[in-house]
């Protein structure tokens, strides 16, 4: 294969999963997040499949991080073939509680991250008349959720954005705009996440394993079809929001405060939203094996 492949978000989750699949595949690899040790724990298991890796420890919700990423990138293995951007954040509250500086930070990094990638490789892919980009982004992108607000708000734009972007390429048959919509993932990211609620998070199920989103990735990178959905959970609530708005909405708060939310106790905090809490990293948040979780 001998692809170069940038993942953001590559230290952890997803975008670990589709590090190692690539690895597996022979790619060299740049990974990208703000937690230097998740990164270099990311690097050695890629390293061990057989992967060159090139980490960077960058914030790519702040302005010039991707300029800063694309050009390391181009220096160590000359090109780029393939963009993945999976970094992510999470937050957990009601509009009003929510901090103003925890919603900003989400929509930075979960919108304005991915649209900057793209601003900064497409001239590279351009100038090459070749590369692919692949955004994450959910099911929240087509459909709304109750106390995730902010995040909702990016993946819809996200998904607006890719559409658009890929309008923009048609005339450039070597450049693909991919964007990938995985429903509920077992990742780390909900005991990452903010929460001003009070209560303890939980992905709604049916929960996904990362693997299978890192398949997709690879996947719809290297194929035609522009729009990948993840999780059998898509194909109940986008026909139902369709068909029964009103109903899906209160079946959405509900399953939201039942199951997304649940009665034990959890402290308010601003999770990784604002700084990188540090460890070592992992693909699984460990949500598939208690599948039930406690009340
Ligand atoms: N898990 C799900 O259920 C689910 C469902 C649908 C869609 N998705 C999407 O899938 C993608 C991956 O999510 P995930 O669940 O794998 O999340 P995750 O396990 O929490 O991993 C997120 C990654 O992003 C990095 N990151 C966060 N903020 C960053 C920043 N400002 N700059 C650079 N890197 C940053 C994190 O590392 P640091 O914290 O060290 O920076 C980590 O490597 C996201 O787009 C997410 O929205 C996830």
């Amino acid at each position: 294969m001998n692809q170069v492949v940038v993942i953001t978000g590559g230290s952890r989750g997803i975008g670990r999963a589709t590090a190692m699949r690539y690895a597996r595949r022979g790619a060299r690899l740049v990974l990208i997040a703000r937690d230097p040790l998740a990164l270099d724990t990311a690097a050695a298991d890629c390293r061990r499949l057989g992967a060159d890796v090139l980490t960077l420890a960058l914030d790519l919700s702040r302005p010039g991080s991707a300029e800063r990423a694309v050009d390391a990138a181009i220096l160590r293995f000359g090109r780029i073939d393939v963009w993945v951007s999976a970094a992510s954040v999470f937050s957990y509250g009601s509009t009003e509680d929510t901090p103003d500086d925890v919603r900003d930070r989400v929509i930075e990094t979960n919108l304005l991250g991915p649209m900057r990638d793209a601003r900064a490789v497409i001239p590279h892919f351009r100038a090459r008349s070749a590369g692919t980009i692949v955004f994450v982004g959910s099911l929240f992108s087509q459909v709304a959720g109750a106390y995730v607000g902010p995040y909702v708000a990016a993946k819809h734009g996200l998904l607006g954005f890719a559409r658009a972007l890929r309008q923009e390429m048609l005339g450039h048959r070597g450049i693909r705009v991919r964007i990938v919509l995985p429903a509920s993932i077992d990742t780390p990211i909900y005991r990452r996440a903010a929460n001003v609620t009070g209560r303890t998070p939980y992905p709604l199920p049916p929960v996904v394993s990362a693997k299978r989103v890192a398949h997709a990735i690879e996947r719809a990178a290297r194929g035609h079809r522009r729009e990948v959905s993840v999780g059998a959970a898509q194909f109940v609530a986008r026909p139902l929001r369709f068909l029964a708005p009103r109903l899906y909405d209160r079946a959405m708060r509900l399953l939201q405060r039942a199951l997304g939310l649940r009665r034990r106790p959890a402290p308010v905090t601003t999770g990784a939203v604002l700084v990188p809490l540090q460890d070592a990293g992992a693909v699984s948040g460990g949500w598939r094996r208690f599948p039930r979780g406690r009340r």
